[in-house]
């Protein structure tokens, strides 16, 4: 946090609008639009509940089926169980550790058919709505073959991209593959509002809708309280936004940084025995969080025990989604990378300290 975090959340604290109406809300959305070069962006509360509103709108409904990665944090899941839909888990890339298109057409092939224009699951006759692949650690999936794959299946594309702003596939900025994308600020990402998430839209039309279905659907009026559909009250507080106005300002110089973290690790690590978590080939990476793979479990609890004993932050990967009590018995393919991987990733810290004019 530097000066201008102070200046302008006390301008909002002087302003009294603190609250869902104000300028600072409106400015980061323009700010996240330019940056991603999205046609629209909606300020949400947080991450999940842009994911949970992008799940929404692209029709995702109660008893629908959602496929996503078993290697990613628990809000993925629980955005879809908030939508009503159960996911389904499948296997990761090692080349990114993001949704495996390999293990997504091959689970299709045998577990799906098509009536018309709608994708069932063959066992248990659900609709498969959509397909939400993650961005781990900042680093783009290969959108391309899974966009193919959607659109073979009819089924919707929603990245979860809460930690992959500043991360491009190919040229394009991550999140603006799909019709909606999430986006997180939470205070671990590379910016911060505090709390808060940004849904990018690909249209015009389709940025009005998720911003009248964030903000309760009411209809504009002098003094008539008119909600004309469901709606959800996700709009992000002017407070929040202000501190991501100052945060986005320095977006340039957080991915340089973190780039440079991770350029000095992957140095590092060509001397020992880890292997450096790199960006796949056709992306650029925010590389918002750094990590190694190590040999097996037991040097990966060695290497966290010693680090912890020396005062330095690392920690193990999350848990596989099935693994956990809610999602136990969730639909799932082949796991044997994810499962390979969780018993042998470590995050190091990765945030670049702030000196000389953002100090
Ligand atoms: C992959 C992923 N999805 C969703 C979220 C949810 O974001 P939030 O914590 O802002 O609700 C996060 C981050 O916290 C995340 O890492």
């Amino acid at each position: 946090m530097g000066k201008k975090e102070l200046d302008y959340v006390s301008d909002t604290i002087r302003s009294t609008f603190v609250s869902s109406n104000g300028e600072y809300i409106n400015k980061l959305e323009q700010h996240v639009e330019k940056f991603t070069r999205s046609s629209r962006a909606v300020a949400t509360v947080n991450g999940t509940s842009a994911l949970h509103a992008c799940l929404y709108l692209s029709g995702v409904r109660r008893n629908d089926l959602v496929i996503t990665q078993a290697l990613t944090f628990v809000a993925t899941c629980n955005a879809i169980r908030l939508a009503g839909a159960e996911p389904i888990l499948l296997d990761v890339s090692l080349n990114g550790l993001g949704l495996c298109s390999r293990s997504l057409e091959e689970y299709l092939e045998e577990y799906a058919y098509l009536e018309g224009q709608t994708c069932r699951h063959k066992l248990t006759k659900q609709c498969i709505k959509a397909v939400v692949p993650m961005h781990t650690f900042g680093h783009p999936v290969d959108l391309d073959e899974i966009l193919r794959i959607c659109e073979k299946w009819c089924i919707n594309l929603i990245e979860d991209a809460a930690e992959s702003l500043g991360s491009f596939y190919k040229e394009r900025h991550t999140g603006t593959y799909s019709q909606f994308s999430a986006m997180s600020f939470n205070g671990n990402k590379i910016i911060t509002t505090g709390g808060g998430g940004m849904i990018l839209c690909d249209s015009v039309e389709n940025g009005d809708l998720a911003r009248h279905v964030t903000t309760t659907s009411k209809q504009s009026h002098d003094f008539e309280f008119f909600h004309d559909q469901f709606g959800f009250n996700y709009r992000m507080p002017n407070l929040n936004a202000a501190l991501g106005c100052a945060q986005i300002e320095k977006i340039e110089f957080y991915i340089e940084s973190k780039r440079k973290i991770a350029n000095e690790y992957e140095n590092v690590c060509l001397k020992t025995d880890f292997q450096f978590i790199k960006e796949p080939s056709y992306a650029r990476s925010n590389y918002w969080i750094n990590g190694v793979v190590c040999e097996n479990r037991i040097s990966r609890d060695l290497f966290i025990r010693e680090c912890l004993d020396s005062d330095i932050l690392v920690r193990p990967v999350w848990q596989l989604m099935h693994t956990l009590p809610m999602y136990k018995d969730a639909l799932k393919g082949d796991l044997s990378t994810s499962e390979w991987l969780v018993d042998r990733i470590v995050n190091l810290p990765s945030t670049p300290i702030l000196e000389g004019r953002y100090g």
